[in-house]
């Protein structure tokens, strides 16, 4: 089957998660992924965490199916002139290296684009060019806290608290792809190849445009009403800038995290309940107080605002008996937005995950059997086959080979511990 990216080479110059989720993405969709790494080491990831001796950690075996690995020591005369020759074969490069290491390395962006003017460059760092701390190495629960997310998740009487959704590195790589798939539709309109530039501080920011709609409500009015703060609430006041709200989504919909059976001893038998507007009739009649549909207490938004905790109390009480999925069975029948909490437990044997392909078993060579998280974008006309990582170095010879190297030119590569 073609893929929309065949024909497409990428110099994989990523490490750890942001980058090689980018293009691991990109090389289901077809793209031929040369991923570049120091001989003898590789990407650190294939270390650390290991669970199996001797196998590459499921750290990078996640992040790197379907690529090919070339050893390469960038800092050798030898293994610059190869880079050079790949750039000059390729159509993008992606990197997320640390400030300032590939001008160190000798490839500037000036330098690649006299190299190739076609090149699409995309690059990650924390911060971006020109920031006062565009400096700063940076990795995951730094970007959440440069970003916003880590001051307003959490609770109020916490400390800022990071997700343990990877809002600074994988995210950061989902959104590079959009850049990098923009820059190559301009380049089939102008011939010409450019820099794209993310950083991780903007990725995270970026998915928190709603608290600076908050911040700027507060600013004008004093309170945010659909924060657990709100003046008839027991939690305290408003300072000027946006609390942590613990569980309560802050839009225009309140909600709440909800105790189910067995919560005393499972962490995660909650359901997160939604109280949306136009759907007050339906809850009250789910949860037998139909009295409250009319009543004018209750009826409205606005009126239901400081007992909104109180009608959580009575939601909870009603769950008391029935499960997460029991509770959720009887509300999905009213039309309420909930979900139970699942665990990655629970979401690793989910037989509709398996079906739509979001949680894929793959076969390596070395580590057997394993699970990964597949393309969260599914086509009508493409099917994704998610394919083992390669082990370090394993396509050196079939990378040179295919840049013209001769088998002898290959083997004083390798005399010079270039490869
Ligand atoms: C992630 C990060 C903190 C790791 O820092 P680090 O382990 O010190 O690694 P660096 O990227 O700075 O690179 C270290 C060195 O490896 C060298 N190196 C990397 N690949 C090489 C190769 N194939 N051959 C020779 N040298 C190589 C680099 O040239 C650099 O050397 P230098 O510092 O002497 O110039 C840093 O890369 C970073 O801030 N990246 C940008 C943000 C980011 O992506 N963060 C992680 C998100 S998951």
């Amino acid at each position: 089957m073609t893929k929309p990216l065949d024909g497409i080479r990428i110099i994989d110059f990523t490490h750890v998660q942001a980058d090689p989720a980018c293009t691991q993405l990109l090389a289901w969709y077809g793209a031929d992924v040369i991923k570049v790494e120091r001989p003898g080491a590789g990407d650190v990831t294939r270390s650390q965490l290991r669970d199996i001796p001797g196998a590459d950690a499921l750290y990078f075996t996640m992040l790197n199916g379907n690529k090919r690995s070339l050893t390469l020591d960038t800092k050798t005369q030898e293994g610059k002139e190869v880079l050079g020759k790949m750039i000059k074969t390729s159509d993008m490069m992606v990197e997320n290296f640390g400030p300032g290491v590939l001008d160190r390395m000798g490839f500037s962006w000036a330098r690649i684009q006299e190299l190739n003017p076609k090149m699409i460059m995309a690059s990650v760092k924390g911060f971006s060019d020109g920031h006062s701390y565009e400096d700063l190495k940076v990795y995951e629960n730094v970007a959440q806290c440069a970003g916003d997310a880590a001051s307003t998740t959490g609770f109020w009487d916490g400390p800022p608290t990071v997700s343990a959704a990877a809002l600074g590195d994988s995210n950061t790589g989902m959104h590079l792809a959009i850049g990098i798939l923009t820059a190559l539709m301009q380049r089939q309109k102008t011939g010409k190849g450019q820099k794209v530039s993310y950083s991780m501080q903007d990725a995270v920011l970026n998915l928190c445009r709603v608290k600076l709609r908050d911040q700027q409500r507060l600013d004008k009015i004093g309170y945010l009403e659909k924060y657990p703060q709100y003046p008839q609430y027991p939690h305290g006041t408003f300072s000027d800038v946006v609390p942590r709200g613990g569980n309560a989504s802050g839009g225009g919909q309140p909600g709440w995290m909800l105790k189910c059976k067995g919560w005393e001893t499972d962490p995660n038998a909650y359901i997160y309940f939604t109280i949306q507007g136009h759907a007050w009739k339906p809850i009250t009649k789910a949860l037998g107080k139909p009295e409250w549909a009319t009543d004018p207490a209750y009826m409205t938004a606005e009126a239901r605002q400081d007992k909104i905790f109180d009608i959580f109390a009575t939601i909870e009480e009603w769950l008391k008996d029935k499960t997460k999925y029991e509770a959720v069975d009887i509300l999905r029948k009213f039309d309420i937005p909930c979900a139970p909490v699942l665990s990655m437990k629970e979401l690793a044997a989910s037989p509709d995950l398996r079906k739509s392909g979001s949680i894929v078993e793959v076969d390596h060579k070395v580590r057997g059997k394993y699970l990964t998280i597949g393309s969260p974008i599914k086509f009508s006309d493409l099917e994704i086959e998610v394919g083992q990582s390669p082990v370090l170095g394993e396509h050196t010879d079939e990378v040179l080979a295919d840049l013209g190297y001769s088998a002898d030119d290959i083997a004083k590569l390798h005399t010079a511990k270039a490869v």
